[in-house]
């Protein structure tokens, strides 16, 4: 059994999460429970990003106080991760006493060891970005990233000496071909890397803004907001103190960010990690963005974000996860279409997965009173078929996982999906029924029980609260939970003699004229 601990970036609350959001923790929670799903010992870490000006700003805006301004934005947050079934095993947040000790800790190393000075900055900031620019990248005088003005800056701030770790880090990401991925990210950071690296303010003087991390030894000062984030994925596991899940799970195994901030991930975090004396993650895996109908970041300071609790409303947790999942490829960005959200819930998963459900279900009511028949063990083609293609399913899932290869995970499910529901159409149950082949009807409804009850683990990375009724509705009595990927890859599983108990549709077909 191996350890696996992932993590997302954690999301700042200066307002609720959107659909964009929702992405990553799913993509992350579909890693987490395929990962549970392989026997791995899982930790998935998630959380609140809460300081820094941004937060600070829409607080006041808000006319509350800061914490009481984060505090109304995290239930909403958890609220939701609950809804769609993001199996986190801890939630951090950056304004909880665990985390601050431990930024303090590391500031304090870090100035014992000479990393840190004190001198006077000049330039130019962007607030909402959180981001400071050299004049060179500012567009027409504005951020480059987000398009705002900036504000030019003088003041003395706190310096972390990273302009020394250029050409350990570009040696290091050449040398570690599987730390940052996909590719075109890897060669995007190493071209950064062909400049000089910069020394990185870490500080903000309190009279600027007071809403962060306080520094140990210059009271008048709090941490740069991306410091004090960074080192969330350690301070969530105890480090610097009581560090036995650190010693257990560091380095992490692959952490979840989206292509805005790689940087910070696979610059900045590897060489504070490495002046401390710690290993780098062993992956930084980046995704791309969500994109409006005109093609823009889908960004809560744009103002063109799908709400994800309206889409829930709507449809369901499931088929928004299997949506974002299934729509584009891990590493591309995707334009959020609401009527390809339904097309994909009315074929994929009301036809394909939920038709298959329910016809196999009604058949065993039909024919055997509801219970799974012995197999006759006949010969057909159509069979061994049906059985190879299950048999090869685990070992696709996990060849398109190590890729984070969401939708051809899920293709390889669907191949067998639609494999069954052909097998359905070709075998004919109610001819077998009629004609009295009763050894022939047999082994077709075994098989298709069996095809539920492996489909059922082999979904429930993806779409957990469906696979847990279909698991129910199949009769399966063990915890879904206790299933391995061993299990998918075992034909003969299910008992003769299983009840099933056929439910409600997994998926309701959306009327689409009705609208
Ligand atoms: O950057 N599509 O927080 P954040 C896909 N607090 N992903 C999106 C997206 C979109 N349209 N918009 C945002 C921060 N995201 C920091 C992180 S980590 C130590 C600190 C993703 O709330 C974005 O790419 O602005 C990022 O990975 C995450 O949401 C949080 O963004
Ligand atoms: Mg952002």
């Amino acid at each position: 059994m191996s350890k696996f601990y992932l993590t997302t970036s954690i999301y700042y609350v200066n307002a609720k999460p959107h659909v964009g959001h929702c992405y990553e923790s799913t993509v992350a929670d579909a890693l987490a429970r395929y990962h549970r799903l392989k026997g791995d010992e899982v930790y998935f870490l998630t959380g609140t990003d809460e300081h820094g000006q941004k937060v600070a700003k829409a607080a006041a805006e808000a006319g509350v106080s800061t914490q009481e301004f984060v505090d109304s934005v995290v239930k909403p947050s958890i609220d939701l991760w609950k809804t769609i079934s993001i199996s986190y095993d801890d939630f951090i947040r950056t304004t909880q006493e665990r985390h601050i000790k431990v930024v303090q800790a590391v500031f304090t190393k870090l100035h014992e060891k000479g990393e840190l000075f004190e001198a006077e900055y000049k330039g130019w900031y962007c607030a909402s970005c959180e981001a400071f620019w050299p004049e060179s990248q500012l567009e027409d005088g504005n951020c480059p990233d987000c398009k705002r003005p900036v504000e030019q800056i003088t003041e003395t701030n706190w310096f972390f000496r990273m302009s020394k770790y250029r050409d350990w880090l570009a040696g290091y990401i050449k040398e570690h071909k599987d730390f940052i991925r996909p590719e075109s990210r890897k060669n995007e950071i190493l071209s950064f890397l062909e400049q000089p690296l910069q020394d990185l303010c870490i500080s903000r003087p309190k009279n600027r803004l007071e809403w962060g991390v306080e520094i140990p030894f210059a009271k008048d000062h709090v941490s740069y907001v991306w410091f004090d984030a960074l080192i969330n994925y350690i301070s969530a596991l105890g480090y610097a103190g009581d560090d036995a899940k650190f010693k257990k799970y560091w380095p992490a195994d692959v952490q979840i960010v989206g292509k805005d901030i790689i940087r910070f991930h696979t610059v900045f975090w590897p060489i504070i990690l490495h002046t401390l004396g710690i290993e780098p993650p062993k992956t930084v895996f980046a995704h791309g963005h969500w994109l409006d109908a005109k093609g823009r970041k889908m960004s809560k300071s744009v103002g063109n974000v799908v709400d994800p609790v309206e889409m829930i409303s709507k449809y369901g947790p499931d088929p928004l996860r299997y949506f974002l999942l299934s729509e584009i490829p891990y590493g591309n960005d995707g334009l959020f279409s609401e009527a390809a959200l339904v097309s994909r819930l009315n074929t994929d998963l009301a036809n394909d997965i939920g038709n298959l459900l329910n016809r196999t279900l009604t058949m065993i009511e039909k024919y055997y009173g509801g219970k799974v028949p012995a197999p006759a063990n006949t010969q057909d083609p159509g069979d061994a078929e049906l059985k190879q293609m299950a048999a090869g399913l685990a070992a696709k899932m996990g060849a398109a996982m190590a890729d984070l290869d969401f939708p051809r995970a899920l293709a390889a499910i669907w191949e067998l999906i639609n494999k069954a529901n052909k097998y359905i159409e070709v075998q004919a149950p109610w001819s077998l029924d009629k004609q009295g082949k009763k050894d022939r009807l047999s082994d077709v409804m075994y098989n298709l029980a069996e095809v539920l009850r492996i489909t059922a683990i082999a979904v429930s990375p993806f779409i957990p609260a469906s696979a847990q009724k279909m698991w129910e509705q199949s009769g399966m009595t063990e915890p879904l939970s206790k299933m391995r990927v061993t299990d998918i890859e075992k034909w003969g599983l299910v008992a003769p003699g299983t009840q099933v108990k056929k439910g409600a549709a997994l998926f309701p077909r959306i009327d689409t004229k009705a609208k």
